[in-house]
């Protein structure tokens, strides 16, 4: 039994850091992302009942380290008696670089099983499943302008916008294309048990979530690039005051806001964001992409720009 679903990464503007509950996996605040068109993971996955274990592929390559967590979603959504499966993913993007190439994987990963095993799960199933595995996946489940809230012992999506409704894009600077010093579900531990602005965050994440939805369903892009940048800030000093400090940024980091304030004062429609690590996204109205491109292009320590426009949700894109 075999399948193959296609994913894209998505990117927090109201963002996730800490757990509720670190066995479901659950997050400690809602969050509102979009959905990316041009990065994406294909994930093909077929049952093999010759192997003993999993085997993983990743753009070709065996994956030893990254099997634990696939393995461990796959018993999540077939039981651990369930057949071992050979899982090919590929991404045309780098991995664990803070490009969320964890929830565009999830994401897939469950369509995929979902559909090679005919569970027809449905969606609020699979989004239960992905956010168990990566609590930003549950997000790339659904295209455009993404809510997750938080229920009693589970999560949901909604979609606010769908992709054509508002179609911003995304300049993303790399500025390191290494894997990062330390992954966000640890961090985000960190984080919880540390820092002394945790409660605060927690507590302010109400205001932003509905001044950010009211944004996107307004299309106000000012008003979204200001809540957005306040929270992405609020979020990295929640990290920067854990103990040990977490730090995911670089010279060339700060170098790219710098970039994107000039930007702003030039009348560019334009705001930043940054998650786990130190690439810096910058959401634009499309009319701007070139003019954002090359500023970022040209600031120190950029070593590669992707551009995306906004996408769909998972979806299967073959099954016998
Ligand atoms: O879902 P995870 O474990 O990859 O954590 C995502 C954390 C951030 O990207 C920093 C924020 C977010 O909401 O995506």
């Amino acid at each position: 039994m075999r399948a193959t679903a296609i994913a894209q990464p998505n990117i927090a503007l109201i963002k996730y850091w800490g757990k509720r509950d670190t066995n479901l996996n659950l997050p400690a605040v809602g969050s509102i992302s979009i959905t990316l068109s041009d990065l994406v993971t294909r994930m093909s996955v077929e049952t093999d009942t010759s192997l003993a274990d999993d085997v993983l592929r990743v753009n070709g390559h065996e994956a030893q380290q990254m099997l634990p967590r696939i393995s461990h979603c796959l018993d999540s959504i077939a039981g651990s008696e369930r057949p071992k499966f050979r899982i090919d993913s590929d991404c045309n993007f780098p991995i664990a670089a803070g490009l969320a190439s964890s929830a565009s994987s999830f994401a897939a990963l469950v369509v995929a099983a979902d559909a090679a095993l005919e569970l027809r799960l449905g969606r609020a199933a699979l989004v239960s499943l992905a956010g168990r595995a990566s609590g930003s996946a549950a997000r790339s489940l659904m295209g455009g302008y993404v809510e997750l809230m938080n229920l009693d012992d589970d999560i949901a999506v909604n979609q606010l916008l769908g992709p054509e409704d508002w179609p911003l894009a995304v300049v993303v600077a790399i500025t390191a294309a290494g894997p990062k010093p330390i992954g966000s579900g640890s961090a985000m531990e960190i984080s919880r048990k540390t820092s002394p602005f945790f409660d605060r965050w927690i507590e302010q994440q109400a205001a932003d979530l509905d001044a950010a939805r009211s944004a996107v369903t307004g299309r106000d892009f000012a008003k979204l690039g200001a809540v957005a940048e306040h929270n992405c800030l609020k979020m990295h000093s929640v990290m920067w005051g854990s103990r040990p400090p977490i730090v995911y940024w670089n010279s060339g980091t700060l170098a790219c806001m710098e970039t994107i304030r000039e930007l702003q004062a030039g009348g560019n429609a334009v705001f930043f964001t940054i998650d786990a690590g130190p690439q810096v996204k910058a959401v634009c109205l499309p009319g701007d992409v070139a003019r954002v491109r090359q500023a970022l292009a040209a600031t120190p320590g950029v070593s590669d720009i992707l551009v995306s426009g906004l996408g769909d949700g998972a979806r299967a894109v073959t099954a016998t």
